[in-house]
This record gives C-alpha cells, sequence and structure tokens, in this order.
C-alpha cells in the first residue's frame, strides 16, 4: 500500500508529505487487521521504503496566521475555523503535487496537522484537570480532494489512554533503528528538539522519549528579529560568532532542562516570549555572537538531556541518529559533534538509513495512519506515558 504522510511542525515552515510504500510483516504471528492484535511492537520484517518526498513552504501570509493561530490569548475562532479548512485545502494540494512529482497515486492519507495549542499536563481549568492539544487541517476537505481516505488527528487517543499525546514518532524510530547490539538515539530537531533512546536490543516498553527543548525556534525567532531572515542558512551566521557563555551559564539553569523526562515542549515555552526574555539577556552583543548562543542552546541542552537522562539507565548507546530541519545546519551538527563526542557517541544522519532528515516525520504519520487504517495501536506508551496502546487518529472517508 502507498500511504502519504503529511507533516508540518511547530517551525510553521510549510508542509512535508512522503510517500512510503508499507506492506505488512511476511512473519507476522497475529491476526492481520484484527484489533485483537494490540501489538504496539513494529515487526521487523514489515516493508517500509520511501518512495518520495517533497516539501512545500507557507507562503509568508499563511506562516503568519498560523503562527498567530498559535497565539493563544489572540487568536479568533473565526479565523481558527477558517485555518482548518484552508490547511486541509493547502495539505490537499501538497499530497496532489507530490503524486504528480512522483506519478504515484495513494491510497491512504496520514495528517498530523499543524499544532495550534498542546498541553499534555493536566491542569486546572473550570473546576476539573484537563490535558489538551489541537491539531488543525481539515481532513474531510483532503479526503475530499485526494480521493482517499484521511487518518487525522493522531494525538488525542493517546491522550484519552492518559498520555501526554506526544511523542508520537518513536513508533517508527523503534522499528527504522533498533540494533541488537548498538544502542540509538534518535534526535528530531525541529522547532523543538526530541529525542527517542532505543538501547541495544531494547524491547517496545524499554524505549524513552522526551523534548529536549528548543530546537530550531529560537534560532528562527531572533534571525527574523535581527536579520529579518527566517532561519540561519546552513548556520553560516552562527558560524560566524561566538557564544556567549555568561549567558549561556543562565539559560541553563532553567527548570525545564532539570526536570525528569517524559517532559515535553513547544511555542508556549520556547516561542515569542522566550526570544523576548532572551535577546535582552544578550544585551548589546555582536549579532551574531546571539545567533551562535541560541544555536549552542540547542546543541547543549540536547547533550546534557542525554548525559543526564539517558546515559546513566543503560550502556548500550553509540550513536545520535539527527534528523528534522536542523540537521541542514552545519554550524549546530559541528557544535552537537562537539558536544556528544566525550559522552562516547558519534554522529549520524537519518538520511544514511533511508530516510532523509526532513522527511522523517512526515513518514512517521503515513505509518501511523496504516496502522490506524487495520485497527492497530501505534502509540508507545512508554514514550507518552499512556497506560495502554490505542489506535490513534479519526478517519475521514473520500
Ligand atoms: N538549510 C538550512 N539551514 C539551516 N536551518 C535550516 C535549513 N533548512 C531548514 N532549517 C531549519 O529547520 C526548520 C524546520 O525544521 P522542521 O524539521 O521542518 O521543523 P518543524 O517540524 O518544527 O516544522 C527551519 O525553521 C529552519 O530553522
Ligand atoms: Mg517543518
Amino acid at each position: 500500500m502507498i500511504v502519504a504522510g503529511i507533516m508540518s511542525g511547530t517551525s510553521a515552515d510549510g508542509i512535508e508529505v512522503a510517500l512510503v510504500r508499507i506492506s505488512e510483516p511476511t512473519t507476522s504471528t497475529g491476526r492481520t487487521g484484527s484489533v485483537l492484535r494490540r501489538t504496539s511492537a513494529p515487526n521487523s520484517s514489515r516493508q517500509f521504503r520511501l518512495v518520495g518526498h517533497a516539501s512545500f513552504s507557507y507562503r509568508k501570509t499563511v506562516r503568519e496566521a498560523v503562527l498567530a493561530g498559535m497565539n493563544a490569548s489572540a487568536a479568533s475562532v473565526a479565523d481558527l475555523a477558517r485555518l482548518n479548512f484552508l490547511l486541509g485545502e493547502l495539505y490537499a494540494e501538497a499530497v496532489l503535487a507530490a503524486q504528480r512529482k512522483f506519478r504515484l497515486r495513494a491510497e491512504l492519507v496520514g495528517c498530523h496537522g499543524q499544532t495550534l495549542f498542546h498541553q499534555g499536563e493536566h491542569q486546572p481549568f473550570l473546576g476539573r484537570k484537563v490535558a489538551v492539544t489541537w491539531q488543525t487541517g481539515e481532513g474531510s476537505i483532503i479526503a475530499a480532494r485526494v480521493g482517499v481516505p484521511v487518518i487525522s488527528d493522531f494525538r488525542p487517543a493517546d491522550m484519552a489512554a492518559g498520555g501526554k499525546g506526544a511523542p508520537l514518532v518513536p513508533f517508527l524510530d523503534y522499528m527504522l533503528y533498533r540494533d541488537a547490539r548498538i544502542g540509538r538515539i534518535v534526535q528530531n530537531i525541529g522547532g523543538i528538539a526530541n529525542l527517542t533512546a532505543i538501547s541495544a536490543g531494547a524491547k517496545a516498553h524499554e524505549v524513552r522519549a522526551f523534548d529536549t527543548g528548543p530546537g530550531n525556534m529560537v534560532i528562527d525567532a531572533v534571525m527574523e528579529r535581527l536579520y529579518h531572515k527566517p532561519f540561519d542558512r546552513n548556520g553560516k551566521m552562527a558560524g560566524s560568532g561566538t557564544v556567549l557563555e555568561n549567558v549561556m551559564a543562565k539559560l541553563l539553569r532553567a527548570p525545564f532542562f532539570q526536570r525528569k523526562p517524559p517532559k515535553t515542549a513547544g511555542r508556549e515555552e520556547y516561542g515569542r516570549e522566550f526570544a523576548q526574555a532572551f535577546l535582552k539577556l544578550c544585551g548589546r552583543a555582536p549579532k551574531q555572537d546571539i545567533v551562535a548562543t541560541a544555536t549552542a542552546l540547542t546543541a547543549r541542552t540536547i547533550a546534557t538531556a542525554i548525559r543526564k537522562f539517558v546515559l546513566p539507565t543503560q550502556k548500550s548507546f553509540r550513536e545520535l541518529v539527527v534528523s528534522g530541519g536542523g540537521a541542514k545546519n552545519a554550524t549546530l551538527l559541528a557544535m552537537l559533534a562537539n558536544e556528544v563526542q566525550p559522552l562516547g557517541l558519534s554522529l549520524r544522519l537519518s538520511d544514511e538509513f533511508g530516510l532523509p532528515a526532513a522527511a522523517k516525520e512526515a513518514a512517521a504519520f503515513a505509518l501511523l495512519a496504516y496502522e490506524t487504517w487495520h485497527r492497530r495501536p501505534s502509540n508507545v506508551p512508554s514514550a507518552t506515558g499512556a497506560r495502554r496502546p490505542a489506535i490513534l487518529g479519526k478517519i475521514s472517508y473520500a
């Protein structure tokens, strides 16, 4: 089956479409497609191959509308409703364009959607405590335009099962990167940076995953403010600056980095307000030093998280496999390699394992959709904190 996965992350940079060929595991023991086969462990003999990947940037006005939609205290309900349908159209167009480009037709679509608000922890609301999440991008529109069923809105089912609704990519990470002898830490650097730790020979319930802190989000915000550019292409600015160590020391003291996983972060933590406070701390320092410091913050907080929370649990970790848009930032990668080398980890790119860095998350939602279509759960409870495996998402028929 060919499945199209659609991802648009917290960077609000645009849409990734991955076309993936997936087929049932040949040595499957359970009754394929049956609800009785409640395993969250992807079978290793499953066929899974990326057959096409395309990126589509949001137009500037759309990006602004998406960012405005994430501004919880100011967004208008009418605009959010409009955005939901507009994104459905844009996602559908992206899938149709990717299909034309690769001369393929998907039989199923999995769409993550654009997160407008995520609060994975229970917090008081109207006398109750609720954990909530909201991904937008109307599945019914995508289904109607592309002409095939669409699975969307994956996170709520995990939260209903007591999980934080994130991260969901560990299901793919476990399938692709586990190894009998080498422990791997899979590090995605999107707007937020998150890792999946898979020790050598790990069972699915031993997989750990959490957000390490900012990925590109602070770098992007600083580039916008100082240079009116959406991001630091190839890490050029950061590469010409020097890290402001006094600022860094203050930043690293933040409670988030000390807090034990599981933990999640988003634009709520590292968005506009954080960027403003960060710029204030940097004062009148040279612009390129500020970008270098924002970049080093990502590299150091990843390394700190690994040293504090991953390496002490298990001795088999040897590789750090990097994906996400941050993998294109050469300065960030060099800083990260420097940080993790003393920890006995070598840096690899997800590309080396057959998935281009930018395609991985989109491919993951193709896989999750495929599992849901076969009525199988695809959350990893040890990663999200859910009490049980859950079948994720909602189906829109064409
Ligand atoms: N050539 C590049 N050089 C430096 N950074 C890049 C490059 N391409 C993408 N990025 C960074 O990656 C980000 C997008 O990463 P992505 O994985 O799509 O994140 P998200 O999942 O949050 O949308 C951009 O906002 C930018 O910061
Ligand atoms: Mg993106």
